[in-house]
């Protein structure tokens, strides 16, 4: 069952400039389709497919175009529309909603034209790739792992996110600023949460543990670590670097 917090729009999440205090739902959150039953099926159908309210197994959906954004409409609703805003969920519980709402969109095939021999050496010399993501047990993880990565995002997902990264931040990713009482700022991404803290990975991998009270915490929705790729890849290199991404189906 859903814990009532979910429902009682105490303690809102607020975006923006607002301070946003989530109430506990736990480390480990509740189940999203729960949520996504009980709060958003009787609109937009069990399965997104729509019903009074817009199909949401599209790729694209053009009023959540990033995770963030996703996360904050979401919390606000449209104004003067019918979808209502849904306050009172934690940032856990938003990630993972929006997370399985967006699996409502298949992976579809589409397979890509470049040589994922020679993408599989761009990976690793010319794009210093592994600096920040894992694939296959090596590299580093400021980024998501990319083991796998084949299975998750199509050929054209992967062009998107690594030419305009900003726009295509992955929910685990959407950054977070926390503003200290004393004047200090900590932004990274959030690893856990609950009642009373939240913690936070900085950019160079530092943990820090934050005390709600002590701290207002915004969503920084667009700002990425990851260089884009527009401008020093050309396109045949682009091609064979997807073509290798795309072969990573294993686990
Ligand atoms: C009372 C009905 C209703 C409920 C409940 C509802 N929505 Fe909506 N939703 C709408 C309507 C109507 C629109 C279209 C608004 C517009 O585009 O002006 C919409 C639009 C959206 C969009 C934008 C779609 C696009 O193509 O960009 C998303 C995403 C969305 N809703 C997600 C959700 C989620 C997630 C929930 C549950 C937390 C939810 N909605 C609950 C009615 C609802
Ligand atoms: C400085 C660190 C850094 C480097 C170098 C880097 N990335 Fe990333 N990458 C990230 C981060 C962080 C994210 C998470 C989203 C964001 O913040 O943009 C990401 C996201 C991604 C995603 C999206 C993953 C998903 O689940 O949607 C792909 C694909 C990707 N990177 C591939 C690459 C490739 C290929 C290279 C080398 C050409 C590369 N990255 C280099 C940090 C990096």
């Amino acid at each position: 069952m859903l814990k009532s917090a979910v429902l009682a729009a105490v303690a809102p999440v607020l975006f923006a400039q607002a301070v946003m205090t989530a109430p506990d739902s736990g480390e480990k959150g509740n189940d999203p389709k729960q949520i996504y039953t009980s709060l958003c099926s009787r609109c937009h159908g069990a399965d997104g497919a729509g019903g009074s309210a817009p199909d949401l197994r599209s790729p694209v959906l053009f009023k959540a175009p990033t995770d963030g954004d996703f996360m904050q409409l979401i919390a606000d609703g449209i104004p003067g529309s019918g979808m209502p805003a849904t306050q009172g969920l934690s940032i856990t519980d938003l990630k993972a909603l929006v997370r399985y709402v967006r699996g409502f969109s298949e992976v579809r095939a589409d397979p890509p034209k470049g040589n994922r021999f020679m993408g599989e050496e761009l990976f690793r010399e010319k794009g210093k790739c592994l600096d920040c993501h894992m694939l296959r047990g090596k590299g580093g993880t400021l980024g998501p792992e990319l083991t796998g990565i084949g299975r998750r995002r199509t050929a054209a997902q992967l062009r998107a996110a690594l030419l305009d990264p900003a726009k295509n931040i992955p929910s685990d990713y959407v950054r977070m600023t926390a503003s200290m009482r004393d004047g200090t700022k900590i932004t990274g991404v959030l690893i856990a949460e609950d009642t009373f803290t939240i913690r936070l990975r900085d950019d160079r991998g530092g943990l820090h543990g934050i005390d709600r009270s002590e701290a207002t915490i915004q969503i920084d929705a667009g700002k990425s670590l990851m260089p884009g790729l527009r401008g020093t890849f050309t396109d045949a290199e682009l091609d064979n670097l997807i073509a290798y991404l795309v072969s990573s189906t294993g686990s």
